[in-house]
């Protein structure tokens, strides 16, 4: 199959993109390396992969030759309120839209990565897809109203799209402004961590790779909405335990108050992925840990 990657420079994009060609597929990615973090780590991340600069948001786009379009391109992070507004609707709003009208014309699949964020304040936990979303951070919002506009696009043009809701990936190469990396190179490089929150906030961490063969699974056989999240809910607080113990290091941790549109809390119900696609997550917090702090610290050759 010939696959359109859509963000193929970023965290999860890239471990798809390896995946896919790693399994016989061609892959075109597509990204527009933005500097929401350092673009140095989206070219390292992009080495050996055939990325082609595009925005999304204006470069015209063709996906006629493809067998299906992963759309995972955005702008991430919940510290979405204030001025960097505009950059979320552009990234992920305006971005979606012409990827959707473009799927929609040259009848293409679409995979689109959105996240356990639309669901916000909502209080069902686990949290199974239909459960009412109620986004607490601008980032949510601009996800669900991609959710929504992917479902204009079906019912209007019978675009063919599935819809994911990511919960916390973690693993090797995780974007650096995410708690699992900033705290393992804090170890690694012995910096103080900042801590926002008291740390009881909790995740349903999901490694990487589970993320890609869920992803892979929906393009192959998925209908409609799934959770893709990992079996164990962590606190910050276990979870730093964790990586001290996998480390033998103690972490300097600074604590402030919380940084709004933060969530409490992310449990993954994950009845209908399980029982759709037969996808269940495979990689342990611990298991994913120990690779994500060998990563980090043969980077700053602490290893
Ligand atoms: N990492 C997570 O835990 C998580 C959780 C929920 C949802 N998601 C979603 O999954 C997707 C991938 O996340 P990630 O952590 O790999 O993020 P990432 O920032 O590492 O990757 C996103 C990539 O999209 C590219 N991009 C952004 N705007 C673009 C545009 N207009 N045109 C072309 N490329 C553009 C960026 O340059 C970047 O390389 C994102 O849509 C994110 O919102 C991620």
């Amino acid at each position: 199959m010939r696959y359109a990657v859509t963000g193929a420079a970023g965290f999860i994009g890239s471990h798809l993109a390896e995946t896919l060609e790693a399994a016989g597929h061609e892959v075109v990615g597509l990204d527009c390396f933005t500097d929401y973090y350092d673009p140095a780590l989206k070219e390292e991340n992009a080495r050996g992969l055939d990325v082609r600069r595009v925005d999304l948001a204006e470069d015209a786009l063709d996906f006629s030759g493809v067998d299906g379009v992963f759309h995972l391109a955005g702008r991430p992070g919940v510290r979405s309120f204030g001025d960097v507004f505009p950059l979320y609707l552009r990234h992920n709003l305006l971005a979606s839209q012409r990827v959707f009208e473009a799927a929609a014309r040259d009848g293409v699949r679409v995979v689109f990565a959105s996240s356990s964020s639309v669901y916000g304040a909502t209080a069902r936990y686990p949290t199974p897809e239909d459960a009412e979303p109620r986004p607490l951070s601008p980032y949510g919002i601009t996800k669900l109203a991609c959710e929504h506009l992917a479902e204009a696009y079906v019912r209007a043009f019978g675009l063919d799209c599935v819809t994911l809701r990511y919960f916390n990936a973690f693993g090797p190469r995780q974007r650096p402004d995410m708690a699992f990396t900033r705290i393992a190179f804090s170890l690694a490089e012995g910096r103080p961590f900042d801590l926002y929150g008291d740390g009881a906030q909790s995740r349903s961490w999901t490694y990487v790779g589970d993320v890609v063969a869920g992803t892979v699974a929906a393009m192959e056989r998925g209908v409609g909405t799934y959770n893709v999240g990992g079996a164990l809910e962590a606190s910050m607080n276990e979870s730093i335990e964790l990586l001290e113990r996998i480390s033998g290091r103690t972490l300097d941790v600074r604590r402030h108050e919380a940084v709004p549109g933060d969530q409490r809390r992310t449990q993954a119900d994950t009845t209908r992925i399980r029982g759709d696609l037969g996808w269940e997550p495979r990689v342990s917090l611990e298991e994913g840990l120990a690779r994500q702090w060998d990563w980090a610290s043969a980077r700053v050759g602490t290893a």
